[in-house]
């Protein structure tokens, strides 16, 4: 099963399975942007809107994008603001955003499914107004070097959603790359977690002004 395939059918439980994964994220980014404001967020890979909720509390505008409308039609049920847009965007594509647009673009649990980094930090880079941020909080590559991924449970069968290893390094270096500067890298446990791996890695990366 594809990615978006796999989304689509994963958008009916989405929001209800037990997913610690999906709770940390939650998580992290009430208190990575609980004090923060911004005038413009473009969210890449916005699922069923989980986020965008917090965003558009955050910010004068937030354009959310991803690739399986069946995600978006979730999320359209659950955040009726009048300053979100939802899109149904491929980010390995162009993205439907202008230069210099956005004070931050955030993407949430989306990067262990894109195979190359370089064109989303690249187009991250574009859409970003200098002094800009770019957060990105996934999977910490620790728990995909253990065969862990995005996974669900349909009928008997649990379906697991195409992924992509990516190391801490791979992060900085497209970073890196596209001349953006790694203001913070954390690491994550649930509660849940005790004494095991980190779950999440979250990096904070800056346009130059
Ligand atoms: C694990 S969900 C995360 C959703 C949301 N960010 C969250 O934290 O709950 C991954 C999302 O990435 C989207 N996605 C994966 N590849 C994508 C692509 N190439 N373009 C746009 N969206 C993509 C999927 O459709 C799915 O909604």
């Amino acid at each position: 099963m594809n990615v978006q395939t796999a989304y689509t059918s994963w958008s009916a439980t989405y929001d209800s399975d037990r997913n610690l994964t999906r709770d940390l994220d939650q998580e992290v980014t009430r208190q990575t942007f609980a004090n923060l404001r911004f005038e413009s967020i473009l969210e890449i890979g916005c699922g069923t809107g989980k986020n965008t909720a917090l965003y558009r509390q955050i910010a004068q505008r937030v354009l959310a994008l991803d690739f399986s409308e069946a995600m978006i039609a979730r999320a359209k049920e659950k955040v009726q603001a009048g300053n979100v847009t939802f899109a149904v965007a491929d980010i390995t594509k162009l993205w439907p955003c202008r230069d210099r647009s956005a004070d931050l673009v955030a993407c949430d649990l989306v990067l262990e499914h894109i195979e190359h980094l370089d064109p989303i930090f690249a187009q991250a880079f574009g859409c970003l107004i200098p002094g800009g941020r770019f957060f990105v909080c996934e999977l910490h590559p620790f728990k995909q070097y253990q065969g862990k991924k995005a996974k669900f449970q349909r009928a008997e069968q649990a379906i697991e959603v195409p992924a992509f290893v990516h190391h801490v390094s791979d992060f900085v270096h497209a970073a890196e790359t596209n001349q953006m500067a790694l203001k913070r890298l954390r690491e994550w446990w649930h509660v849940e977690d005790r004494n095991a791996l980190p779950r999440l890695v979250s990096f904070l990366f800056e346009k130059p002004i």
